[in-house]
This record gives C-alpha cells, structure tokens and sequence, in this order.
C-alpha cells in the first residue's frame, strides 16, 4: 500500500536540462526546477557533453534547493531521491547520480534509480490517472522512438522501434538543414503550421505487420528535394517543406500508434518526449482516438521536456515495488528500457 505522505526528491542531469523536483504520492507536483543550458549549445548546432557537465555541476546544488525550498520540505521529509540512471550522456548522467548518492548517504534516505524513458511516460501521472492497462506508451524524443506496451505499473515492454533515427532527430537535422537553430523540433512546428503539405515526401511504413519506425529516408528525401530545387533554380517554400515534413512523420506515428493500439486491446494512450510537444501530433492523436473507448493522454508541454517531475513521479512506483539502489550506483549510458 503507498505509504500517506510519500514525498521524492528527482534529479535529472541527462542531457542538457539540470532539473530537481519534489513530487508527494506520486502525483502531485510540490516543485519542478529546471535549469535549461540551451542557450550555450545553440551556437554548436547540438549537446557538446563537456559543456553538459560542467553546467550540470556548477547548477546541481542550487537547483536542488530550490526545489526543496519551493515545496518547503527538509531532507527529514523525503521518502527517497530518485534519480535518472540513464540513458543519456555518461558524464551528465554522473553529475546527478552521485549527488542523489552523497544526499542519501548523508541524511540515510533510500535511493531509486529510474530509466530516462519511464520517466518520460510517467509524466503523464502528475496530469492525469494512468491506471487503465495494458497501455501504451508512444515515447518520441530526442534520442527516442517507440511503442512501449505496458501490462503494469512499472513494466515495459517494446512493441516497435526508430531503426535508424529518432523522431526528434529527423527533425532536428531538417531544420540544420533548412538553417534553423537547434532545437529545430519547436521550429519547424511554427513553420509548418504556417505551409501546406504539398511536397511529396515519402512515409516509411515498412512490413505491414511492423510497428517499428524509420526516419532517415525521409530526412534525405527533405535533403535531396531542397538540393534539387536549388539545381533547377527553383524557389520552395520553407513552410511548405516543413509541413510536408511534419505530415510524413505524424501520419506514420499516428497510424502506427493507432494500429498498435487496437491490436493489444490497449486502454489508455500516453505520449511522452520532447516531440510530444508538437502541436500537429497532439492535434492528429486525439482526432485519431476521437470516437474509441480509448483514453490518450498528452502531457502539456512544459512536461514534455526533459524534466525531473516525471524522474520523481516514475521513482515513486519503483520506490513502491520495494526498489532501491546502492552506493554502487553508476551512470549509465545505454540503459535498457525492458532490462531495467
Ligand atoms: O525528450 P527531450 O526533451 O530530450 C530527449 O530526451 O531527447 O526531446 C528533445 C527533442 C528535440 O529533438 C526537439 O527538437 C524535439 O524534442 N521537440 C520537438 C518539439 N519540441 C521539442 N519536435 C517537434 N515539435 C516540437 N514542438
Ligand atoms: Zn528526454
């Protein structure tokens, strides 16, 4: 049974976002803190790990007491610290990992480590129930693309998979392409809902019965469309092309996701990741599911991104499975989703 006043402080440093929030039973956000560095990757096109880690550690204990300030909460109080495990950069993961671990260590707390995507998905806790199963999770990130069936609180299994890109990507390198800033996903939002989808591009929707994804076809296809154009002397618009863009990879993910749904008789539908931030997905999804007995879930945007509310939230069911990490705890970059 979940104990009254289960209070967790989460810690996220992954990538570019270093992040510390407190979540009370599970649910209910008492803080989120995220201190972005954005700002000093833009001029490089993309993360330089170095510049990651030094940020994570000159923020880390400012964002963490902000936190614990924000929802007037003392160390005595917390149940756990959950922290981001992996996958991500290997020495930004290590920045929040051992600061979880010289907390708990130092006020005898008990440490959960959490698996970046399960956090992802359980973003979703802190708007609305996610109690219906099987569910199905479509993760759609930066470095992420997949349907996660889920059977239970806490277990993951991937029904399909990016086999190349990860949707985030795809749209990060369009945008490099069309010389937009990074991150190029909010970007080439604005602009497509400013086109039309006129250009045919193509939809990669591989064997009938896969749910996997592939998006690196499509981004040569963009590559090749602007190259030609140019070639022939001939203007494109740049709105137009970023829908036509946009369009190829929702129509996918969206029937994609429908399709999976239906197969595994699947309750309840969350989107998580950065890309669940686009506004044409989250249009496009719930249209889809419009008149079925499934319920889709989409995180409003500010907990799409990388943040550690949904660290927090996601620590709370493995901290409720009786879960725990020790001292040796370690970063890890390629953390496996189903291993975990
Ligand atoms: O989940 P996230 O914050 O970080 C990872 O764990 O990867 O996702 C970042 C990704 C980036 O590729 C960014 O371009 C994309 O999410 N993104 C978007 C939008 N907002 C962020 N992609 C499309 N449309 C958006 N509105
Ligand atoms: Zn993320």
């Amino acid at each position: 049974m979940q104990e009254k006043n289960e209070i967790i402080l989460g810690i996220e440093t992954s990538c570019d976002e270093t992040a510390a929030a407190i979540v009370k039973n599970g649910t209910e956000l008492l803080s989120n803190v995220v201190a972005s560095q954005i700002e000093s990757h833009k001029r490089f096109g993309g993360v330089v790990p170095e510049i990651a880690s030094r940020h994570h550690v000159e923020q880390i204990t400012i964002v963490i007491e902000e936190a614990m300030k924000e929802a007037g909460v003392e160390f005595a109080d917390l149940s756990a610290i959950a922290v981001t495990e992996g996958p991500g950069l290997v020495g930004a993961l290590l920045i929040g990992v051992n600061s979880a671990k010289a907390l708990a260590l130092a006020h005898s707390i008990p440490l959960v480590s959490v698996h970046h995507i399960a956090g992802h998905i359980y973003a979703n806790r802190l708007q609305e129930p996610m109690e219906e199963f099987p569910l199905l999770a479509l993760v759609v990130s930066g470095g992420h693309t997949e349907l996660i069936l889920m059977e239970e609180h806490g277990s993951y299994e991937i029904i399909g998979e990016t086999r190349d890109d990860a949707a985030g990507e795809a749209y990060d390198k369009v945008a490099r392409t069309l010389k937009l800033p990074y991150p190029g996903g909010p970007h080439i939002d604005k602009m497509a809902a400013e086109g039309s989808p006129v250009i045919d591009l193509p939809r990669a929707w591989l064997e009938a019965d896969s749910f996997d994804f592939s998006f690196s076809g499509l981004k040569s296809a963009v590559i090749n469309t602007l190259h030609n154009a140019k070639q022939r002397g001939i203007e494109i618009n740049p709105n137009d092309l970023a829908a036509s863009f946009q369009e190829s990879v929702i129509e996918v993910l969206v029937e994609k996701t429908y399709r999976a749904a239906r197969e595994y008789g699947v309750k309840q539908v969350v989107v998580a990741g950065g890309v669940a931030a686009n506004r044409g997905l989250r249009g496009r999804l719930t249209d889809r599911f419009a008149n079925t007995e499934i319920r889709v879930s989409i995180p409003p945007l500010w907990l799409c991104t990388d943040n550690a509310a949904m660290i927090a939230a996601a620590g709370s069911i493995e901290y409720q499975k009786g879960k725990r990490a020790d001292m040796k705890l370690n970063g890890n970059p390629g953390l496996e989703l189903e291993a975990f």
